[in-house]
C-alpha cells in the first residue's frame, strides 16, 4: 500500500529509468532532418565514420585491440601476469563503451534512418529506450507485437562497431534465420557482415557465420558450439571468437525455462570397452577381507584382497601392491559400464527440435 503510494507520487524505479532517457531520444529525433537529408551512400559511410573513431579511442592498446594483442604484448614482455592482462582488458572494455556511448545518439539515428529507408520501419521513441536499455545490458520487457526484433538493431549495430561480434540469441531456428533475413537488409545496407547459425552447418560454415559482425542463432546452437569448442584439442579448429555483446530475444524463456535442460555433451569412448569386461571378471574374484583396526598409533590390518568401507565410500586396496591404508575411491560405486567420455565432432543429446 506504502509502496504503490510513494509509486505514485515519484514514479516507480523503472519509470525514473525511462524518464532519464528521455533526453536521449529527443537527441536522437533531432539528429533525424540531417539523416535524411544524406545519400544511400553518405548515410553507409557513417558506419566506416563511427569505425574509425572507435579504433582511433582504442589505438593505444595495440594492434588487434583484442585479448589476443593484449596477451601476445605482455608475454613479448616475459610477463604473462594474468591480473595485468585482466586490467588491461577492463582498461580496454572501459574505454569502449565510452566512445559507444558518445556516438551512441548518432548512431541509433542512422539505424534509425535506415530502417525507414530498407525496412520501411521508423523505429519508434519506445523502441529507441529498448535499445538505449538493451545497450546497457539490462532487460527490455516489452509486449507482444511492440516491434522487439527492431529494436534489438539499434543495440546490435552500435555494439557490432567495435569489430568484434555480436550476437542475437533466438529460440529456435525458424526465428533465427527469419530475424537475420528480415534485419540483415537493414544491416548489410549499414555495411555490416550478417551470418546466421542454424543446424547442421559444418565447422567452417559456423566460424564464417560467427567471424561476421552479426550472428544470429539459438542458444541450443551457441552453447553447444561453446561446449564443442572447449574439447577441440587446437584453438584454430573452434568456430567461436570471443565474446563481445549478445541480445537474448524472448530471455524469460531462454533464460528461465529453457535452463532448466542443461546442455548435455556425450559421444562413444575411444577406448576399447573390453577392459570393462576383463575388469568385471578380475573382480568377482578378489576375496572381499575385513579390517582389524590397529591399536591407538599403529595402522589398522586387512585380510582378503579388499574391504569395504559401508559407512563411508568403498575402499579397496590391492595385495599385490601391499598397500596399508586403503586408498580412497574417486567414486561413489565401483563403475563396471563403460563410461560416456566425450569425444570430438560426435552428435551430442537435448539438441533436436
Ligand atoms: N517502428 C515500426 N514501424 C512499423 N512497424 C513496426 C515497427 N516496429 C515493429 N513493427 C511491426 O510490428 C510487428 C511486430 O514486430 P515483432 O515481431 O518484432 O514484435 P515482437 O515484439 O517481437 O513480438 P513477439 O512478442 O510476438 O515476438 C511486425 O509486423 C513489424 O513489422
Ligand atoms: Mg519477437
Amino acid at each position: 500500500m506504502i509502496n504503490t503510494l510513494l509509486g505514485k507520487v515519484f514514479g516507480t524505479k523503472n519509470e525514473r529509468e525511462i524518464k532519464r532517457l528521455l533526453p536521449r531520444v529527443a537527441a536522437i529525433t533531432a539528429l533525424e532532418p540531417e539523416m535524411q537529408k544524406l545519400s544511400d551512400e553518405q548515410l553507409r559511410a557513417k558506419t566506416d565514420e563511427f569505425r574509425q573513431k572507435i579504433a582511433d579511442r582504442l589505438s593505444r592498446f595495440g594492434a588487434g585491440n583484442g585479448t589476443q594483442a593484449l596477451v601476445s604484448s605482455a608475454e613479448a614482455e616475459n610477463e604473462p601476469d594474468p591480473e595485468r592482462i585482466k586490467r588491461a582488458e577492463k582498461e580496454q572494455y572501459d574505454a569502449l563503451q565510452e566512445v559507444l556511448n558518445e556516438i551512441l545518439e548518432e548512431a541509433f539515428a542512422v539505424v534509425r534512418e535506415a530502417g525507414r529507408r530498407v525496412l520501411n520501419m521508423r523505429h519508434f521513441d519506445v523502441q529507441l529506450i529498448g535499445g538505449m536499455v538493451l545497450h546497457r545490458g539490462t532487460i527490455s520487457e516489452m509486449k507482444t507485437g511492440e516491434g522487439k526484433t527492431l529494436v534489438a538493431t539499434l543495440p546490435v549495430y552500435l555494439n557490432a562497431l567495435g569489430g568484434r561480434g555480436v550476437h542475437v540469441v533466438t529460440v529456435n531456428d525458424y526465428l533465427a534465420k527469419r530475424d537475420s533475413e528480415w534485419m540483415g537488409q537493414l544491416y548489410r545496407f549499414l555495411g555490416l557482415s550478417v551470418g546466421v547459425i542454424v543446424h547442421d552447418l559444418d565447422d567452417q560454415e559456423r566460424r564464417d557465420a560467427y567471424a561476421a559482425d552479426v550472428t544470429y542463432g539459438t542458444n541450443n546452437e551457441f552453447g553447444f558450439d561453446y561446449l564443442r569448442d572447449n574439447m577441440k584439442f587446437d584453438a584454430k579448429d573452434c568456430v567461436q571468437r570471443p565474446f563481445n555483446f549478445a541480445i537474448v530475444d524472448e530471455v524469460d524463456s531462454i533464460l528461465i525455462d529453457e535452463a532448466r535442460t542443461p546442455l548435455i555433451i556425450s559421444g562413444a569412448s575411444e577406448e576399447s570397452t573390453d577392459k570393462y569386461a576383463r575388469v568385471n571378471r578380475i573382480i568377482s574374484k578378489l576375496d572381499k577381507g575385513e579390517e582389524t583396526p590397529g591399536a591407538p598409533g599403529e595402522p589398522s590390518t586387512y585380510t582378503g584382497d579388499y574391504v569395504v568401507d559401508e559407512k563411508h565410500r568403498p575402499h579397496c586396496r590391492s595385495r599385490e601392491l601391499g598397500a596399508q591404508t586403503p586408498r580412497r575411491n574417486r567414486h561413489q560405486g565401483v563403475r563396471t559400464l563403460p563410461s560416456r567420455r566425450r569425444v570430438r565432432g560426435q552428435r551430442w543429446r537435448g539438441d533436436h527440435r
